[in-house]
Formats: C-alpha cells, sequence, structure tokens
C-alpha cells in the first residue's frame, strides 16, 4: 500500500480538512508508505499574495505535524520544491482529453461565471493533481468526497497512458474516502461543504481556534428546534442536524446512530455544549503542538527540505520512465 495525498495551502486548515483527510493520513502512517504535500501550485492557479502564500505553506506544514503527521515516518514537503510533479503534469496533459476535464466539477463550482476569465491553470490542475499520485506509484489517496472525481480522474489518465505507449508504468490509484466524515458541512449552511474559501469564519471551524472561539461558534451553529430523533433517518431533511451529529460520531470514531442513542429526545440546548467540549479536547493540544511549530521556522525548513529531496528522488525512475515511452529517453 502506497499512500499519497495533498492539501491546498490557502487559508486555515479546518474541522473538514481534518475529518475529511488529515486524521486519516495520520492513522496510515503505521500501515503504508506515505507521501503527504502542500500543493502550493495548486494554489497559485488563483490570484494569491506572494508573501501570504509563502506564510501559508509554513503554516500549513507545521498544521500537518501538529496533526501528528510524523516527519521520521512520512514525506512532507510541497510541490515547488519537487520539480517532477510540473514536468509530469505536462506530459500528462497530452494525453488527458479536454472532454475529461471538461466534466471537472470542482472547475465548474471554482470558474463559476467567470469561466472565460479563469487562468489556464484552474482549468488543467486535475492533470497536475494526476502528476502528484502517479508520480510515487500510490495505490491509495485518502481524500474527502469532494476530491473522488479527480482521483477517478487520475485512473483514466493513467490507463490512457499505460495503454497508448504500451507500457505497465502508471499505477491506477484508488480514492480513500472515510465513512463518517466524507463531507463535513459548514455551520451556517448545512447543504455547503465546510470551506477555505466561505467568507463567513463562523462557518467552520479553524484548527487553530482556541477554546472560546470553538464553544461560540458551536453554540451559533445553524439547528433546527426538534430534539434530536431516535434513528439516522429521522435526521433526514435536517441538513444541519445530520452535520453536527456527524462530526460528533466523527470525533468519537462511532457510527451516527450510536450518538442519536445517547442522545435521542434531547435539544441542542444538550447536544451543543457536549459536542463543544468533544471538540476542544481534540482541537487544544493540537493548537499548543502547532504553536510551538510556529516558534521554530527553522526546524520546519529542514524537514520540508529533506522531504522534497527524498520525493524528488523516489520521483525519478517513473518521470524517466514516461519520457521514455514518449520516445524522449533523456541520456
Ligand atoms: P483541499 O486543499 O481543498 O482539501 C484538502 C483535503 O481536505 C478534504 N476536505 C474535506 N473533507 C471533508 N469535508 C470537507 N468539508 C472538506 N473540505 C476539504 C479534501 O477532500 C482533501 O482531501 N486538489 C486538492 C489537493 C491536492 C491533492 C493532490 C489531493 C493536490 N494534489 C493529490 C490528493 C492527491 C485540494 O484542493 O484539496
Amino acid at each position: 500500500m502506497r499512500v499519497v495525498s495533498g492539501i491546498q495551502p490557502t487559508g486555515n486548515l479546518h474541522l473538514g480538512n481534518y475529518l475529511g483527510a488529515i486524521r486519516r493520513w495520520v492513522r496510515m502512517q503505521d500501515e503504508a508508505e506515505c507521501i503527504f504535500f502542500l500543493a502550493d501550485l495548486h494554489a497559485v492557479t488563483v490570484y494569491n499574495d506572494p508573501a501570504e502564500l509563502s506564510r501559508n505553506v509554513n503554516g500549513m506544514a507545521a498544521a500537518l505535524i501538529a496533526c501528528g503527521i510524523d516527519p521520521e515516518k512520512s514525506l512532507v514537503f510541497n510541490h515547488a520544491r519537487v520539480p517532477a510533479h510540473a514536468e509530469l503534469a505536462w506530459l500528462l496533459s497530452c494525453t488527458a482529453r479536454i472532454g475529461w476535464l471538461n466534466r471537472m466539477t470542482q472547475f465548474k463550482e471554482k470558474s463559476g461565471k467567470n469561466r472565460e476569465g479563469s487562468s489556464v491553470g484552474l482549468y488543467a490542475y486535475p492533470v497536475l493533481q494526476a502528476a502528484d499520485v502517479l508520480l510515487y506509484q500510490a495505490t491509495h489517496v485518502p481524500v474527502g468526497e469532494d476530491q473522488k472525481q479527480h482521483v477517478e480522474l487520475m485512473r483514466d489518465i493513467a490507463l490512457k497512458f499505460n495503454t497508448d505507449y504500451d507500457v505497465e508504468l502508471f499505477t491506477a490509484p484508488e480514492p480513500h474516502i472515510g465513512a463518517t466524515a466524507a463531507r463535513i458541512m459548514s455551520l451556517r449552511d448545512g447543504n455547503a461543504k465546510m470551506s477555505k474559501s466561505d467568507p463567513s469564519e463562523m462557518s467552520r471551524i479553524n484548527l487553530g481556534d482556541d477554546d472560546d472561539m470553538i464553544a461560540q461558534k458551536i453554540r451559533k451553529a445553524k439547528t433546527d428546534p426538534e430534539p434530536l430523533p431516535e434513528s439516522v433517518e429521522g435526521l433526514a431533511g435536517r441538513p444541519e442536524a445530520l452535520n453536527l451529529v456527524t462530526i460528533h460520531a466523527a470525533l468519537t470514531d462511532a457510527e451516527p446512530q450510536a450518538v442519536l442513542d445517547q442522545y435521542a429526545g434531547q435539544g441542542f440546548g444538550q447536544f451543543k455544549p457536549a459536542l463543544a467540549d468533544l471538540l476542544i479536547a481534540t482541537l487544544a493540544p493540537i493548537r499548543a503542538r502547532l504553536q510551538d511549530f510556529e516558534a521554530d521556522p527553522a526546524a520546519l525548513e529542514a524537514i520540508l527540505a529533506a522531504g522534497a529531496a527524498k520525493a524528488s528522488e523516489r520521483a525519478a525512475p517513473t518521470l524517466e520512465g514516461a519520457y521514455r515511452a514518449l520516445g524522449l529517453p533523456r541520456g
């Protein structure tokens, strides 16, 4: 089992990233060879203030380590330090079809009405994402539900390249999506996913939020006046209630039904403080570790530089194999 996944270093790490992806990355470290990176070349598909982007790369790397990613076990680096990603992306963009990219729902969401004014990079970035994974012969890609389509695209690109050039070069990876926390929703709207790009800070819990802020965000989270039902079916049509129950279940590694067994018949006046306590107990130690790391930028720099050097070595044979398959051996 070889595991590869990434995260864009924009804004803050939030609870959706943590429960949907990163907590599973941490757990997979003991079972597989793992590579995790900050997708800074993805971040530049839209304008980012350069100084802020640079700060965010380091901040997000510190956050991953604070969550439990161990650089002794896993490779941790940022895209921009490993040129093989951009190189393979170009080669694969000649295999990916325009029709395939036209189906990507994230591009449609992110470009909105401004399709013609979007960057070519925003349109093509699922190909870079394919390169990110195919370079390392990954078998599993742990992601939230929103990335499933991109992983399916990677499989299509891998298989078409292998077939077109009659090689067995790329491994087709599987998406690895968690059962309970595949899609954590906004605290203000149970039909929208929790996201870094939501303008309302109250819509998400950030991993750096202090205890009071976490409690306040849960207290103000949108809900309905009904008590919690006895079974999960009773949450149908109550997306905000379902989301809070899902978060509780994910934090305690339980099924949503087990949460309802405990809280059925109780209102949010009782449920919300219990959820806030649970969140605080989970996030406070991560926040403390994050603060330690932020105080030591040299340690972080050393981790990213070492991770990038090892990643370049790991990526080299597949990259060379791709050039060779195309009839472009490089010596
Ligand atoms: P990004 O930075 O948007 O999100 C990072 C990870 O967090 C998951 N996630 C969520 N899971 C559950 N509920 C949510 N509300 C939620 N919001 C985010 C995402 O599914 C993702 O797993 N393109 C990717 C980064 C990337 C990548 C890759 C991922 C670049 N190269 C190669 C996998 C493999 C992205 O923008 O994720």
